[in-house]
């Protein structure tokens, strides 16, 4: 039944494999030599578990990507106020690599930005170049769950080719905001940037944020939740540069992109998503990557502003009223990663029961992904041999004209009359 969310998945990523629309990143030259048609796609629920479709494997260099989690580690390290003398959170409405500073405090305009990235590296306290690095790397490293390695020959390729930002560090540093030499910063940023990662390792990567710092997988607290809370709120307004206004209206998910061509995407509390896929757009951020999220976005009900109600879906209670019938009781808002969790549990127990009851009576709310998911139950346990039934009075997952009506109850106990007639009928057919 977990296969019910990676149908989705794979069907998504169908949707979008014939784009081959935008342009391989060149002004870095090692990054135009990669396949410009790899396209990979992972989720990974709150609790840690892995969805993956196409080259999700595939190794790229984390590039911009590399710009929340280094502010966050200068957050951690350094605290709020040191940070927020040297770098704003104001969306630049530049490029992202606009020479450029708050006209006022002269400081970068908020860390999305090369100049606010470069400036975060300064803020990690360290007594070398290769000290800041190994702390970056680590950092990144626990929130994605394994170590991450260079990439030596595009970090040679970026510093070759870095005028622009070697403008901006000298920039900075007469600003005041550099205290470092700025070609030594320069070089722990050129080396952040070149880290590679893959579409599942930015998954992992969000999901830690979208579990407040806590890895999933690992069980290990990487990040505060307060610096978390500062990080998501800068990716909502300057992730995804001057395309942020339409992405918080299209997609409504904190994410930030990589000429790399990646894109961590994060619901908080529910998931992290990454993308790969190298073509971009004129912004610097993937084509495709930004259509998958949105219909993801659209597809799974996936808008922060529509998730973050109060009520989050939890089974509140599962037991089995006699052998072989097990009931699942669900409550509060079930949306895409509350169904997604019912199925998974259900999923996991399947040799423990033959027929199960999902009791959806004390749902406050439910959206089309998780009606379809649900439904989709149904049908995945019938054809394994099993059954399933929802006790569903007020209609909210089974409707009046589908299919699935027959597989509708109006209470418990209800249900569990009819299980048992199923249960009989299936070992006198034996
Ligand atoms: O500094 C640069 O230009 C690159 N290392 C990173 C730029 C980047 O990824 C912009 N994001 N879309």
């Amino acid at each position: 039944m977990a296969g019910l969310v990676q149908r989705y998945l794979d069907r998504i990523w169908r949707e979008h494999a014939g784009c081959d629309d935008g342009q391989l990143a060149d002004y870095i030259p090692e990054l135009a030599d990669v396949d410009p048609d790899g396209f990979g796609l992972a989720l990974s629920s709150s609790d840690g578990f892995i969805y993956e479709t196409g080259d999700a494997a595939v190794q790229f260099t984390i590039q911009s990507i590399s710009k929340p989690f280094t502010y966050a580690l200068a957050l951690e390290m350094v605290g709020p106020e040191v940070v927020d003398a040297s770098i704003g959170v104001e969306p630049s409405g530049e490029a992202f690599n606009e020479i450029s500073v708050d006209p006022l405090s002269k400081t970068p305009k908020n860390p999305m930005i090369n100049a606010g990235a470069i400036a975060a590296v300064a803020l990690i306290p360290a007594s070398s170049p290769e000290e800041r690095f190994a702390l970056i790397r680590d950092w990144y490293s626990a929130f994605a769950g394994r170590q991450l390695e260079l990439d030596e020959q595009v970090y040679a390729s970026e510093k070759a080719t870095g005028s622009r930002n070697r403008a901006i560090g000298y920039m900075l540093q007469s600003f005041g905001v550099l205290d470092d030499d700025p070609d030594a910063v320069l070089d722990v940023y050129y080396r952040q940037c070149s880290l590679r990662v893959t579409a599942t390792d930015l998954a992992k990567m969000g999901a830690t944020l979208a579990r407040g710092g806590v890895n999933p997988q690992t069980g290990r607290r990487v990040s505060n939740a307060a610096v978390v809370k500062r990080t998501l709120a800068v990716m909502v307004t300057c992730g995804m540069y001057d395309g942020a206004g339409d992405w918080v209206s299209a997609v409504g998910m904190p994410a930030k992109s990589g000429v790399g061509g990646g894109i961590v995407a994060v619901l908080p509390g529910q998931l992290g998503i990454g993308v790969y896929s190298p073509r971009l757009d004129a912004k610097g951020n993937s084509v495709r990557g930004v259509r998958v999220c949105r219909s993801l976005s659209e597809q799974l009900g996936l808008h922060f502003l529509t998730v973050a109600r109060d009520s989050r879906a939890t089974l509140r209670a599962v037991y089995d009223p006699e052998p072989g019938i097990r009931v699942y009781e669900a409550h509060g808002d079930l949306l895409f990663s509350g169904a997604e969790q019912v199925i998974r549990v259900a999923d996991r127990e399947r040799d423990a029961f033959q027929v199960a009851i999902l009791d959806v009576s004390r749902i406050d709310d439910i959206d089309d992904a998780a009606r379809a998911l649900l439904s989709g139950m149904a049908e995945e346990l019938r054809s394994d041999g099993k059954s399933g039934f929802v006790v569903d009075p007020d209609r909210s997952v089974i409707r009046a004209d589908s299919a699935l009506d027959a597989s509708r109850f109006a209470s418990v106990a209800d249900a569990v009359d009819a299980a048992r007639l199923w249960l009989d009928a299936a070992r006198r057919g034996r």
